[in-house]
């Protein structure tokens, strides 16, 4: 089955990857998802210098999904500028996810890695685990002033990890400042930002960070991604690539991600659940069921979800 997709003019020939975050923080777990069937690799959100993150444990999983505060642990970027030219052997794209503390950071890590030239650059505006950090996504006019600075230090094309919005008031505001930046693609949904998930057998919560309150994702924040997936679609008319990311579980789960408008879709909680097989499993169950609804590749169904 065609699974290929394009975003920004580059070609992935298979658009199940993994989402930035899990397990693509040292060079090892990088080159382990270059070997892998991922269609491409993404790496962990770099921050200027190397950080520990937050104290553990950090990552919880149980069976309706996740949560996390992980805290940005990551090499810092002077690292990946070494470590991404070294990933071109594997010939797939290879997608660099650039954070920061400020909107300097922002700009120090963009002028650093848009001149090792990875394929596409996303940036996160949208971590909910810098204790006293707000998510900038949730920010419009903050976003903006980013962008801007950002557009005129990148030289490969670029696209934002949003947070989820909750109200299409804000679905609009957000679209109206990356139609005017001039993003070349949307990555949605980041976790649910400041979650608590509770322990009753200990009664207590079950991540350290933040007392507890932390990002969460899997199976059961998927309605939230799909309507994220599909709000942005029809903000952009359908002219907008987006990565879609939330609840991604089965085949099914890409399939509706594909019919709400999203051009490929990431894997976080499922990766980290399952390790590198996820991304050849969900392509045998995603193709089974495009082959049985006589689909000829994925991207005939994006955006096609109909209304009643
Ligand atoms: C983290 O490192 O805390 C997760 C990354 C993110 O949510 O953007």
């Amino acid at each position: 089955m065609n699974l290929s997709t394009t975003i920004a003019d580059v070609h992935f020939s298979t658009c199940l990857m993994n989402a930035a975050g899990a397990l693509c923080v040292t060079q090892e777990e990088l080159e382990t998802l270059g070997r892998s069937r991922s269609g491409a690799i993404v790496t962990k959100s770099m921050t200027p210098a190397f950080r520990q993150g937050n104290p553990e444990p950090r990552y919880y999983s149980f069976p309706g999904g996740s949560i996390n505060s992980m805290g940005l642990p990551n090499l810092g970027y002077p690292a990946y500028a070494e470590i991404i030219p070294k990933l071109r052997k594997f010939g797939k794209p290879i997608i660099a996810s650039i954070a920061g503390l400020s909107p300097v950071d922002f700009l120090e890590a963009a002028q650093t890695i848009t001149s090792v030239q990875p394929d596409l650059i996303e940036i996160n505006l949208s971590c909910p685990n810098i204790p006293g950090k707000p998510q900038i996504g949730y920010d419009v006019e903050a976003s903006r002033s980013l962008l801007l600075q950002l557009k005129d230090v990148l030289t490969v094309p670029f696209g934002v990890k949003l947070p989820p919005y909750f109200d299409p008031v804000h679905h609009e505001a957000v679209a109206g400042v990356l139609q005017e930046v001039g993003v070349d693609f949307l990555s949605v949904i980041n976790s649910v930002g400041n979650g608590l998930v509770v322990d009753p057998d200990k009664e207590r919560v079950v991540i350290k960070p933040k007392a507890g309150f932390g990002g969460i994702g899997g199976r059961m924040i998927k309605p939230v991604a799909l309507a994220n997936v599909r709000a942005f679609w029809k903000l952009f008319d359908g002219q907008m690539p987006i990565i879609g990311t939330g609840g991604i579980v089965s085949g099914t789960d890409v399939f509706e991600h594909v019919l709400c408008g999203a051009s490929a879709v990431q894997i976080g909680t499922a990766f980290v659940d399952e390790g590198v097989t996820v991304f050849q499993r969900l392509e045998k169950e995603v193709s089974e069921i495009l082959h049985r609804k006589g689909y000829e590749s994925l991207l005939q169904c994006r955006g096609t979800l109909q209304e009643l």
